[in-house]
């Protein structure tokens, strides 16, 4: 049996997760599940929901909740990583500081996703750091932390040797809603992908060893990355912004006649657009605090005074998939899921060295990418311009440089110019002064 760690065990996901977790008990036995937070206060809320699911299920596992590392990591088999540095109340200035300039304002894209990496970069190694003190040597850290490409790239740089799985739900959920468009089982659906996180493409979707693509783009030039009947699509893409998200694909389909584009990329190719449809002074931070955030806070209320848990958190492709592929290790069944990995020739024609997110197999020892072999330049060009941004980005960390972080923004495609660049830049760094190496 394992012992499992959740770091940021106060996060919203936490009760979602728990509940997948134990549905899959037959394939990922636990003797204990800790959970590990710097804001005690607020993961012992959290955690009275998170047990009350542990209840419904069994009394044989430990549950911990602490804020000492060596309390959390000691002989652990698997972290989960699911930390927001600076929480909702940064994710808000990521957004706002930006749309404030015209710019797009976006948790993990655009300046606020650079901002964000700048703050989680430390956080994460010293996560790593913790976990090499204390866990199993053989333990591995499943590790959904955004912004996850500059996470990826950071983890790479600094501790190449951590065994780190930097996964996303994005390509997933997309698969999810593919499949609810073709009437099959998200299961049934094999595809090719390619990009980095949150900017890639979908090139392949097989069922029954039949591409369906065509199809899906057909369908998807019409209606939207939906289904007319949106209960589909789990709890967690299904309100009236991820509607929003997954309509506007169409958008990208009007331009580009191949492949399925991952919804992130809407926030590159039509960032005026994007800015245009921004509500400036209430963005998808306030949403979530006045919704997700706000639920679950309530629920635990409720739970104390009635002791009735309301099942505000089905679980969802986001609970299910970080099971999945954490089986797939624990068990070494090799199976293909969609990961980041270091691309080491996969791509031929992009950087050795570039952490990108394709088909892998996940084994006991990480994960082990399909060959994917060159790809067209319109392609490598654009995720050569973004992998740069988020490389130099992580260099700006390392070395405090203010002029590598101002490359960085510069690269960025959301960013029309060096002059904005700069602008959002320096209000950036004054919002996060208690979160940033010094520049
Ligand atoms: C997707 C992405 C995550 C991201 C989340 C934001 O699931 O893969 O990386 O954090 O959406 O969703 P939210 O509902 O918080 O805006
Ligand atoms: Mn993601």
């Amino acid at each position: 049996k394992y012992i499992l760690a959740v770091a940021g065990g106060g996060s919203t996901y936490t009760p979602g997760i728990i509940r997948s977790l134990m549905d899959r008990l037959e394939d990922l036995p636990l003797s204990e599940i800790r959970f590990y937070d710097i804001d005690g206060a607020r993961q012992s809320k959290v955690v009275v929901a998170a047990k009350a699911v542990i209840a419904e299920y069994t009394d044989s596992i430990l549950v911990t909740d602490t804020t000492d590392p060596q309390t959390a990591f000691e002989n652990a088999d698997f972290v989960f990583a699911q930390m927001r540095v600076g929480k909702y109340a940064l994710r808000e200035l990521d957004e706002k500081i930006p749309l404030s300039h015209n710019v797009v304002g976006q948790e993990t894209c655009g300046p606020g996703g650079l901002a964000y990496g700048l703050r989680t970069i430390a956080p994460m190694i010293e996560l790593i750091d913790y976990v090499e003190q204390y866990a199993k040597e053989t333990a591995w850290i499943v590790n959904y932390s955004n912004p996850a490409s500059i996470v990826a790239e950071g983890v790479r740089k600094l501790r190449p040797k951590a065994r780190v799985l930097n996964i996303c739900d994005m390509p997933v959920a997309t698969m999810r809603n593919i499949a609810a468009i073709l009437g099959v089982e998200r299961e049934e659906l094999v595809v090719d992908y390619f990009g980095l996180n949150h900017f890639g493409w979908f090139t392949r979707l097989e069922v029954d060893g039949i591409d369906r693509l065509a199809e899906v783009r057909e369908h998807v030039y019409k209606h939207g990355l939906l289904t007319e009947d949106v209960s589909k699509i789990d709890y967690r893409h299904a309100d009236s912004s991820w509607i929003k998200t997954f309509k506007n694909i169409k958008l990208i389909m009007d331009h580009f006649p191949e492949y399925l584009p991952n919804p992130y990329l809407q926030y590159y190719l039509f960032p005026d657009h994007i800015v245009e449809t921004s509500n400036k002074d209430y963005t998808r931070a306030n949403e979530v605090m006045d919704g997700r955030e706000k639920t679950l806070f309530e629920t635990v209320e409720k739970f104390e005074e009635t002791g009735i848990l309301e099942d505000s958190f089905a679980v969802g492709v986001h609970g299910t998939f970080i099971v999945d592929v954490t089986v797939s290790i624990a068990q070494n069944l090799g199976k293909r899921y969609v990961v980041m990995t270091e691309n080491n020739g996969t791509i031929p024609n992009l950087p050795a060295d570039a952490m990108i997110e394709v088909p892998a197999f996940i084994t006991a020892d990480g994960p082990k990418p399909e060959f994917v072999g060159d790809i067209p330049y319109f392609y490598k060009a654009m995720i050569e311009q973004q992998l740069a941004s988020e490389k130099i980005l992580v260099e700006a960390i390392i070395e405090g440089s203010y002029e590598k972080a101002l490359q960085a923004f510069t690269l960025n495609k959301t960013l029309p110019s060096a002059k904005v660049a700069k602008a959002v830049l320096d209000d950036l760094i004054a919002a996060n002064k208690d979160f940033w190496p010094t520049l």
